[in-house]
């Protein structure tokens, strides 16, 4: 069996996008810096796009977890395997041809993370697994940061947990949205082992606390 990392990836969506340098090294005790590229039409909101996330590859001293919320992966996410982004995330929803688009970003050196909706039921995907690095489950609505945590995802978590032990593949899994000091512990009892958090970390008055604290509640 596989070592599974406990990761914690802060989001820079909470973080001040005209001080994004400053930003992403007040989060270096963490493990990824988690980048979400939204389009307005996938998502009802608008963030950054590649010649941002060029720069951000740059600085960062952490490696790039890449959550596209766009249409049209199939086009896109090599687009942003190419900018040196050390694991590129796209939506099941958002493409034509995942396994295509998962074995691409693999082609360009980096990990292929998946993602689902809350509506999109892990049998839709299960054929998919085999093609990729981590599985995202979120547990809020994706386009906004600050929302709650959907208890009712926690069962998906569970199930796409015993399918990878039972089939012996190294997926990651990871949660995003509402992840905080009160629901990282049951994402990871059910679980996931990398954990976004956008305004539990950047809301927090002492970051590299809160990602210690965090980081101790997400231990099994
Ligand atoms: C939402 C984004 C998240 C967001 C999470 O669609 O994908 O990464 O930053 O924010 P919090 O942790 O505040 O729920
Ligand atoms: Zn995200």
């Amino acid at each position: 069996m596989p070592t599974v990392p406990t990761l914690i990836n802060p989001s820079i969506l909470s973080a001040d996008f005209a001080n994004l340098e400053r930003d992403i090294t007040a989060i270096a005790d963490a493990d990824w810096v988690h980048v979400d590229v939204m389009d307005n039409h996938f998502v009802p909101n608008l963030t950054i796009g590649l010649p941002v996330v060029e720069r951000i590859r740059e600085v960062s001293p952490l490696p790039l977890d890449v959550h596209l919320m766009i249409e049209d992966a199939d086009r896109w996410a090599p687009r942003y395997a190419e900018t040196g982004a050390q694991s590129v995330t796209f939506h099941v929803e958002a493409a034509a041809d995942p396994a295509k688009v998962a074995r691409e970003i693999r082609r360009l050196g980096a990990r292929a993370g998946m993602a689902i909706k809350p509506a999109t039921r892990l049998e839709e995907v299960e054929h998919l697994l085999p093609e990729i690095d981590m599985l995202l489950v979120m547990t809020v609505e994706p386009g906004f940061g600050g929302q709650s945590f959907m208890d009712d995802q926690l069962p998906k978590i569970s199930a796409a947990r015993a399918l990878l032990s039972a089939s012996d593949l190294d997926v990651w899994i990871q949660v995003d949205g509402g992840i905080s000091r009160d629901t990282i512990g049951r994402a990871a009892e059910a679980g996931a082992n990398v954990f976004v958090a956008g305004s539990a970390i950047y809301g927090a008055p002492d970051i590299p606390a809160e990602i210690a604290t965090l980081r101790s509640l997400a231990r099994p």
